[in-house]
């Protein structure tokens, strides 16, 4: 299979650290949306540094600023989201559809994912 260009949103969630680790040792080049609104999120910067050194390119961008998520995605070729979205945080599954629209708007994404990597590899399989 060829080599592409990801984006994983919500890289430093519990699948989205899984993801990029897949992505990086699969030899994809692999970004990860950094969040202004992680502050100093201990975690999150330890994290998204670690992705760092393992050769991951961190992108700047927020849901609150969408043309920072247009520029991200206009980086790369396959979005994957992994946002937390269900149960008692179903406000996130909207805010995805802003990410959607960064897609459309972008226009060069090929195999946008969804919230789970199973059903991102569905959405691929199905292109
Ligand atoms: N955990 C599981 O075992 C499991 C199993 C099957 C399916 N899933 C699904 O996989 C997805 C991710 O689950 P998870 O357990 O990895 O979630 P998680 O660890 O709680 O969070 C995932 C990431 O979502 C991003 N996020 C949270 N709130 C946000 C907001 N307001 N705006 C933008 N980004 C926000 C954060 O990423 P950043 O701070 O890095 O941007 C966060 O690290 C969910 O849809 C879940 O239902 C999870």
């Amino acid at each position: 299979m060829g080599k592409s260009k990801v984006l994983v949103v919500g890289g430093t969630g519990y699948i989205g650290r899984k993801i990029v680790k897949a992505s990086l040792a699969e030899g994809h080049e692999t970004y990860v949306l950094q969040r202004p609104e992680i502050g100093l999120d201990i975690e999150k910067l330890e994290t998204l540094l670690s992705f760092k050194r393992r050769g991951a390119r961190l992108l700047g961008g927020s849901f609150n600023d969408p043309k920072s998520l247009v520029e991200a995605v206009k980086q790369v070729d396959v979005v994957i989201c992994t946002m937390s979205g269900v149960h008692f945080r179903s406000h996130n599954l909207l805010l995805q559809l802003k990410l959607v629209d960064a897609i459309k708007e972008a226009g060069n994404v090929k195999a946008p994912g969804s919230s789970t990597a199973t059903e991102s590899k569905k959405y691929e399989n199905k292109q």
